[in-house]
């Protein structure tokens, strides 16, 4: 039986630490579906649209890998993309007790849902979304964190 996973995120923006989640997780399993979420909550620096164009150029050339939105719970989308895994990354202990308590709540909205968690490779373990974005914003050099395509598109928006 084919294997879906689902990786979701806010990808505010997409680094490298979720597209080395990403890429060893296509190794696991056969389809692997990363969800961009709208967080409205977050108040994301890029709208929907463009995290999600963002992101699918990043991983553009992996067959197993598509991206899609979604605005709404998680366990719906799963039961759409007819998925019982979902991936995601720690970076420390502080990432798994919230990780823990959203894959526990996950697994009692919908049966036999799992999440399995990747360890975040050391280079990334520091890295976040918004760290990117605020070392762009006062002149730091960002291209060691994200895509080329990812850091002009921050620059673009900043400018
Ligand atoms: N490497 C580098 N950074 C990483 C990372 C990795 N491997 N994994 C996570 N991060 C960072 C992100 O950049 C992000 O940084 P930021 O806070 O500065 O933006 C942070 O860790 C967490 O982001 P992310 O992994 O994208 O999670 P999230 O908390 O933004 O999104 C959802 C969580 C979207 C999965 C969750 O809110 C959800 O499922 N929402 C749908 C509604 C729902 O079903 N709710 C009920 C849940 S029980």
């Amino acid at each position: 039986m084919s294997k879906t996973a689902i990786y979701p995120g806010t990808f505010d923006p997409m680094t490298h630490g979720h597209i080395n989640i990403i890429l060893r997780s296509a190794e696991l399993f056969d389809r692997v579906v990363v969800a961009v979420a709208k967080s409205s909550g977050k108040n994301p620096f890029f709208e929907l649209p463009q995290r999600v164009e963002l992101a699918t150029l990043a991983l553009a050339g992996h067959a197993n890998i598509e991206v899609v939105e979604f605005d709404g719970l998680l366990v719906d989308l799963a039961q759409q993309q007819q998925a019982n895994i979902i991936v995601r990354g720690v970076r420390s202990i502080a990432d798994f007790e919230y990780e823990a308590q959203m894959a526990g709540m996950n697994r009692q909205l919908m049966h036999g849902l799992e999440t399995i968690f990747l360890t975040t490779h050391s280079e990334w373990a520091d890295l976040s979304s918004t760290l990117v974005r605020d070392i762009a914003r006062h002149g730091g050099d960002v291209s060691k964190f994200v895509p080329a395509s990812i850091k002009q598109a921050i620059l673009d928006k900043l400018a």
